[in-house]
């Protein structure tokens, strides 16, 4: 991507954001459609049925994701999942204009197609938030503490999260959720359903997720999924993390 194509398209995403953190606040409770015991009602992190710009170029993960895995994995299959949603929430009924975890918390009453593009969309549109170039974030403070306190320290958190994902069998997502008793605990999902689901054995509010999906990785990586859930370490961004953790 070129320079300034890049600077317009993180200006817009920029703009996008603060759309909607301007504009979210006001739509209510998070998870209060499954349970009103978290209260989120000042998060500003809602989805949208559009999908958001990256929010950096393809190939500001090298090496640790390949550009023309995160293209692919953009403008191919997440696009798509975004492009199916609509279209499903068209056929049933479904106001685009509300946010998509409203969806999720009552998945189980629409057909399989909205099952697996809303959430597709949903898990894609925080992957990408999820990510960085930059490979110096960390937990804060008030994280790092809920981290020690459930799994006994950072490293054995990454060994038990690393564990999900790399077992998760065929295609899936690993997670580190907020539990309704807002504890942290790891999980994992199949396909592209995720913990807001009311169909998910785990749920919780998601504040970090892996896509083991072979699309997210095989170009580099081909069947060495541990390769390439070391490097997600490497360039994940805490700082989404955090901010999703402070948000609750
Ligand atoms: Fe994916």
């Amino acid at each position: 991507m070129k320079q300034t194509t890049r600077r317009n398209f993180i200006g817009k995403s920029a703009i996008a954001g603060i759309a909607t953190f301007i504009a979210l606040p006001a739509l209510g409770g998070l998870l209060e459609s499954f349970d009103t015991a978290i209260d989120t009602n000042q998060s500003p992190l809602k989805t949208g049925f559009g999908q958001q710009p990256l929010p950096y170029a393809y190939n500001a993960l090298e090496p640790n994701i390949d550009a023309m895995t995160m293209d692919i994995h953009f403008n191919k299959h997440a696009a798509a999942y975004s492009k199916n949603v609509k279209e499903a929430a068209a056929a049933e009924g479904v106001d685009t204009t509300k946010p998509l975890e409203d969806v999720l918390a009552k998945v189980s009453k629409y057909t399989p197609k909205m099952r697996n593009n809303a959430g597709g969309h949903y898990n894609h549109e925080l992957f990408w938030k999820l990510l960085s170039a930059d490979t110096n974030t960390a937990p804060n403070a008030k994280l790092l503490a809920a981290i020690n306190t459930s799994f006994g320290s950072i490293d054995e958190f990454k060994k038990q999260f690393t564990t999900a994902a790399t077992s998760r069998f065929g295609s899936g997502w690993a997670w580190l959720i907020i539990t309704t008793d807002k504890k942290l605990s790891i999980a994992s999902t199949p396909n592209q359903d995720n913990p807001l689901m009311d169909i998910a054995e785990a749920k919780g509010f998601p504040l970090m997720g892996l896509d083991v999906w072979e699309h997210a990785y095989y170009l580099k990586y081909q069947n060495r999924r541990a390769d390439y859930i070391a490097a997600f370490w490497k360039v994940l961004n805490w700082n989404t993390v955090n901010d999703r953790y402070n948000s609750i």
